[in-house]
């Protein structure tokens, strides 16, 4: 297949690029910097500039792609929810999409599907209970956010092609997300849970992300919105114990949640003091088998070292 991955510059989509060149696809990456990220991506790799949406020579790429995997937007988690980078947030997710959605419209052979990023946050905060794809939407700003971005997106659903919404947990790989930052503390032996610990936290092994964003391409379908997160539950107290164990330190020094809000401000309340207990029932009735299902495997994967040691 011909795969155009808008956002595959990024943490997810260089690692979704590697793994679709290496099952025989052709890929093009949409980017705002082809010369930042040419030495970042195999050379196979066509880069195709965009000014991250609006009209231009970019949309001759929808008119060769079979899919179209869309993760760009600005990082969520890196510097404090000011207006301006809410504002950002939105904007650089809802923008791109409709920019997508309407040269789909414009081209005279379409995408058989377009795959757009989406998270859990979609929920907001839900403390008890099993939360499928049904559950509905929450009130706080990711979930808004999480919303209005999914609704562009469905909109292709007016020109036949099937449209995926991956509602992403929190994805842990070693050189990047939010295992990378919470690595630091447990290294020097000052780990431990983020506010009281009794907060879902719906992670997911990078290695899954890839694997399920290539089912929902490869023609498989699944439809509609997906939760990407792994089948074993835990809470953050429970994840942060066994993360300890596993690298050998202890997870006993409890941040509290009002100095998280202090330090980070409003984002600290959504991304690490909430969550919800997001089930992948969906992904795994359509036929996806998780590599990792269990914490423990998945940590001692990310965090083994090339030869076997834990690092
Ligand atoms: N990582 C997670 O744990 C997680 C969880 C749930 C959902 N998601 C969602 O999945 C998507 C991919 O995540 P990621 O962690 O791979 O993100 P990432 O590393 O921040 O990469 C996102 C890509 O978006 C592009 N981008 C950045 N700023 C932009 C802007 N202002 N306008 C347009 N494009 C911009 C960049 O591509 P260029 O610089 O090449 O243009 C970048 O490579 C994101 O939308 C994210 O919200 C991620």
């Amino acid at each position: 297949m011909n795969v155009l991955v808008s956002g595959g510059s990024g943490f997810i989509g260089s690692r979704l690029v590697g793994r679709l060149l290496q099952r025989q696809h052709e890929v093009s990456v949409l980017t705002r910097a082809p010369e930042r990220v040419r030495d970042h991506l195999p050379a196979e790799v066509r880069l195709v500039h965009w000014n991250s949406g609006g009209s231009g020579h970019w949309e001759e790429a929808i008119h060769d792609a079979d899919a179209v995997v869309n993760l760009a937007g600005t990082s969520i988690a890196s510097g404090r929810w000011t207006h301006k980078r809410k504002d950002l947030i939105l904007y650089t997710r809802t923008d791109t999409t409709r920019s997508i959605v309407d040269a789909i419209g414009r081209a005279s052979k379409k995408p058989k599907v377009l795959v757009n990023a989406s998270a859990v946050g979609y929920y907001g905060n839900v403390p008890v209970g099993d939360v499928t794809e049904e559950h509905p939407s929450g009130d706080d700003f990711l979930s808004h956010v999480c919303k209005e971005w999914e609704e562009e997106a469905r909109k292709v659903e007016r020109f036949g092609v099937r449209v995926v919404l991956p509602r992403t947990g929190i994805v842990l790989d070693k050189n990047g997300g939010a295992l990378q930052r919470l690595l630091i503390p447990f290294r020097l032996f000052a780990g431990g849970p983020l506010g009281n610990g009794r907060q879902w936290f719906p992670w997911i092994h990078l290695g899954d992300v890839i694997g399920a964003l290539i089912h929902a391409v490869e023609g498989s379908t699944l439809t509609g919105a997906v939760n990407l997160a792994a089948p074993e539950s835990v809470t953050m107290k429970e994840f942060c114990s066994m993360l300890g164990k596993v690298m050998h330190r202890p997870s006993w020094a409890p941040v509290p949640g009002f100095v998280l809000k202090t330090v980070l401000g409003e984002l600290a309340g959504p991304l690490l003091l909430s969550g919800q207990k997001a089930v992948p029932g969906k992904l795994v009735a359509s036929g996806y088998r998780f590599q990792f299902p269990e914490l423990k495997p998945a940590l001692e994967d990310i965090l083994r070292g090339k030869r076997g040691k834990m690092e």
